[in-house]
């Protein structure tokens, strides 16, 4: 009655935010029961356009590790493992290179977004373009068949499953599963200036250790609709972002859907709606900020956590990593 295999990862470059929340951590609580869950704290993947900054990436290991466990991510249930530390990953990466190709990664369009967005022009790391081989290399070391990632990563499940059947036909059998991508219900929740994207960069992100004020500031700068200049205008529901964030954390669904009608009549304020959020992220945030600090008064703890995870992860990395060479043919010692 082996459960299936669930990897899921952050790049460790700075804490999370309620964005996370949303389309990742609330899944992995559930997941803690009906799958055998790795949680992967990827400080080498964040090296790849953090290069500049180690000492970021350094401490943002804990802050990440502290987000899980004060989300209630229990580390009995799920191994918590730190990418530097299983050099199995790294093998497997430089195994698995020379089963793509440069012009295969140059396509793949997670990569080719994200080289545009950082505005690497011509300068792209290295190891920024060949991250998808390192993290088809972190799927497959864990065997895991199921991948919960945001929309925009799953074609490097994609080129994940593309090097499996290349590594498989090398071994001339199914040593490695093809690994499914989950895409949770809510999809990417907007920064609160409406941007696309939540980010601790851009500053439009709501932090899971954000204080009462930072949330009830964050709600209050929050873009709603620019046109719904008096209360008893007509109200755009529609990229406003206080109604996206209703609709990823309110659960009284049939309460909300009368409150968007009458905003689209007319007569109900921003004020209003933005009192309800608020009410409800306070609520949401303040039992994780808590424990949050609790935990982070026990550093000696989270790393002790993060070292038997990562223990227990190396012996599952090193067997595949080894079974890998094997059955390819590489020379055994
Ligand atoms: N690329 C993922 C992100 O940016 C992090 C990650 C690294 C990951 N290795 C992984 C996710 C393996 C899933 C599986 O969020």
């Amino acid at each position: 009655m082996n459960k299936p295999v669930i990897l899921t990862g952050d790049r460790t470059t700075g804490p999370l935010h309620i964005g996370h929340y949303v389309g990742s951590l609330r899944n992995r609580l559930q997941y803690q029961d009906s799958h055998e869950q790795f949680l992967l704290l990827a400080d080498i993947q964040a090296l790849t356009d953090n290069a500049h900054d180690p000492a970021k990436v350094r401490r943002s290991v804990i802050e990440v590790a502290l987000d899980y466990l004060a989300v209630g991510i229990d580390p009995t249930r799920t191994t918590i493992c730190l990418q530097s530390y299983l050099p199995a990953l790294a093998e497997l990466s430089m195994l698995y290179l020379n089963f793509v190709t440069v012009a295969r990664l140059e396509r793949n369009p997670t990569i080719k977004e994200e080289i545009r967005v950082r505005g690497f022009g011509r300068d792209i790391p290295a190891g920024f373009l060949c991250y998808p081989a390192a993290q088809a290399a972190d799927i497959t070391a864990f065997k895991a068949t199921i991948v919960p990632v945001g929309e925009d990563q799953a074609p490097l499940i994609e080129q994940t499953n593309e090097i499996v059947r290349r590594i498989n036909a090398a071994a001339g059998a199914t040593i490695l599963p093809e690994a499914s991508a989950v895409i949770p219900e809510t999809g990417r929740l907007p920064g609160i200036d409406g941007k696309a994207k939540m980010s601790k960069s851009a500053a439009n992100a709501i932090p899971l250790s954000a204080s009462p004020d930072e949330i009830r500031a964050a709600v209050r700068a929050m873009f709603t609709d620019p046109n719904h200049l008096r209360i008893e205008d007509s109200g755009q529901v529609e990229g406003n972002v206080v109604f996206t964030y209703l609709d990823a954390f309110d659960e009284e669904k049939e309460a909300l859907t009368e409150i968007k009608a009458h905003y689209r009549r007319g007569g109900l304020g921003d004020g209003k709606i933005k009192a309800r959020l608020e009410e409800i992220l306070q609520a949401l945030i303040a039992p994780i900020r808590e424990s949050r600090e609790y935990l982070a008064k026990d550093q000696a703890y989270i790393r002790e956590v993060i070292r038997q995870g990562t223990e227990r992860a190396r012996d599952r990395t090193e067997s595949t990593k080894q079974e890998v060479f094997e059955r390819i043919g590489l020379f055994q010692m």
